[in-house]
């Protein structure tokens, strides 16, 4: 029997019950769905539409309820459709037909909105303290890495040299701002609590809604209860977090599977976070690497499907927005079992300085010689013409741009002096980029990047 057949004459279509059904899924919200269901109590009691022994007796059987869920002894009935009508069958096994007073002025529009918005916010900081944990693990790194040097590229070609550290903390800024971006959204969410909105016009009993919310631990009560029973846009919200670390993470993979590759070896997989090949005894493969750049897929594809479902809705509560759920538990389950096996990997990763340096070619000084010249006044347009023809002539003779003769110098200009040869040093290349979030002072930015994981209770060492 349904909590809602009383003007049906006709069981449901089992097939479509089928369909309909979510509790396979949302049997996930339990414990917020209790928590919410505690509270609506202490509100009714709040608003004289029950007892306070009526209340307490809801609570103690919603307590049950929740037990049972926590222990894995919930068992579902046939006729249990969701998370919401399951707790309330349950409930009224428990609590007897008392257990009937608990949905008045409620709807299971406000109830879902409220479930996974609470799901939301419990969720946002596990997966702020597993994207922490990466960082921690590149930023170890950095810290071992300031003097490694390395070439960076720009369009993947050899662009200007780097400190590795400095390449490592590029990532570790992008899951920065992942961990500041759902710190945002979540405070936000904190603004708009549901409950109480009924199905889409409001609840006709004295509910204080301003508590409700506080007890619930947000700021304050959804404003329209139109708009409070179809927006998901905390959903999005939080797919479009997980999407963009998704892309961060699949960035990070594709750098290192790339100097993984023999041709560069600048790094080396540990064996426990490589696999082999079946067939190839020489393969050492990046498996969890592969499957971060794939997984971002996924997770944007989850983001584009929320948002095309809701597109179209008509105002109020519509049951495409129950399309909302699978996405988001499957996001965090995609991230949670990302995470770890990624922050594990960066911190077993072996970086290879030798064959770094061995890739560092004098091309990568040429920005360097132009801003030489400069520092003899010459305009940097034309320093910059000067030492791309120095590289032509280095080409054309095939030696790197050191060993040009210092005629071969100035013959080209005399703006060129017989100092040009101090141009020729990768770590004072690097060095000289010292001004603010430059290479050349990433000593300071790894204590920025520490006091920034310190801040937020975070790796402090
Ligand atoms: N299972 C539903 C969902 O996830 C709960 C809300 C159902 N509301 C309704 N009026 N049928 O969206």
């Amino acid at each position: 029997m349904t909590l809602w057949g009383g003007a049906f004459s006709q069981p449901t279509d089992d097939a479509v019950r089928r369909l309909n059904d979510s509790l396979r899924f949302d049997w996930r919200l339990y414990d917020a769905d209790i928590t919410g269901s505690v509270a609506w109590a202490e509100a009714l009691a709040g608003a004289g539409v029950i007892t306070s022994a009526e209340r307490d007796a809801l609570l103690s059987g919603l307590e049950a309820v929740r037990a049972e869920f926590a222990a894995g002894q919930f068992v579902p009935a046939p006729a249990d459709e969701d998370i919401h009508t399951a707790v309330e069958r349950r409930l009224g096994e428990i609590a007897g037909p008392l257990a009937g007073k608990l949905h008045t002025g409620r709807s299971r529009n406000d109830q879902v909105a409220t479930d996974v918005l609470l799901w939301l916010l419990d969720a946002a900081p596990h997966l702020s303290a597993l994207i922490g944990g990466l960082m921690a693990a590149l930023l170890t790194q950095a810290e071992q890495h300031g003097g490694t040097i390395m070439p960076g590229t720009t369009h993947f070609q050899p662009a200007q040299p780097l400190s590795a550290a400095h390449w490592l903390l590029s990532h570790f800024w992008a899951l920065a701002r992942d961990v500041a971006r759902l710190e945002g959204f979540a405070d936000a969410w904190r603004d708009k609590c549901p409950l109480g909105a009924g199905a889409l016009a409001g609840t006709p009993y004295a509910i204080d809604r301003g508590r409700l919310a506080e007890q619930l631990g947000f700021r304050a009560p959804a404003p329209n209860s139109l708009d409070a029973v179809a927006d998901r846009d905390h959903a999005a919200e939080f797919l479009f977090a997980a999407a963009l670390t998704g892309v961060h993470l699949s960035r990070l993979a594709e750098d290192l599977i790339l100097f993984a590759n023999p041709a560069f070896g600048f790094v080396r997989l540990d064996e426990r976070y490589s696999t082999g090949s079946s067939l190839m005894p020489q393969k050492r493969n990046p498996d969890p690497l592969e499957l971060a750049r794939g997984k971002a897929g996924r997770l944007a594809g989850y983001l584009a499907g929320l948002l095309t479902t809701l597109k179209g809705l008509p105002s109020g509560y519509n049951k495409d927005l129950q399309e909302d759920k699978e996405p988001l538990f499957d996001a965090y389950d995609t991230l949670s079992a990302l995470l770890p096996p990624l922050s594990g990997l960066i911190g077993a990763l072996a970086l290879v300085p030798e064959r770094m340096r061995a890739a560092l070619d004098e091309g990568l000084l040429a920005t360097d010689l132009a801003d030489y010249l400069v520092g003899r006044g010459v305009p940097f347009r034309q320093a910059h013409g000067l030492a791309g023809q120095a590289v032509r002539l280095a080409e054309t003779k095939g030696v790197p741009l050191s060993a040009l003769t210092a005629d071969d110098y100035r013959a080209l200009s005399d703006a060129f002096g017989p100092d040009v040869a101090q141009v020729f040093d990768f770590d004072a290349a690097v060095a000289r980029r010292a001004a603010f979030g430059g290479t050349g002072e990433v000593r300071e930015q790894i204590a920025r990047a520490r006091a920034w994981l310190a801040g937020r209770g975070v790796g402090a060492s």
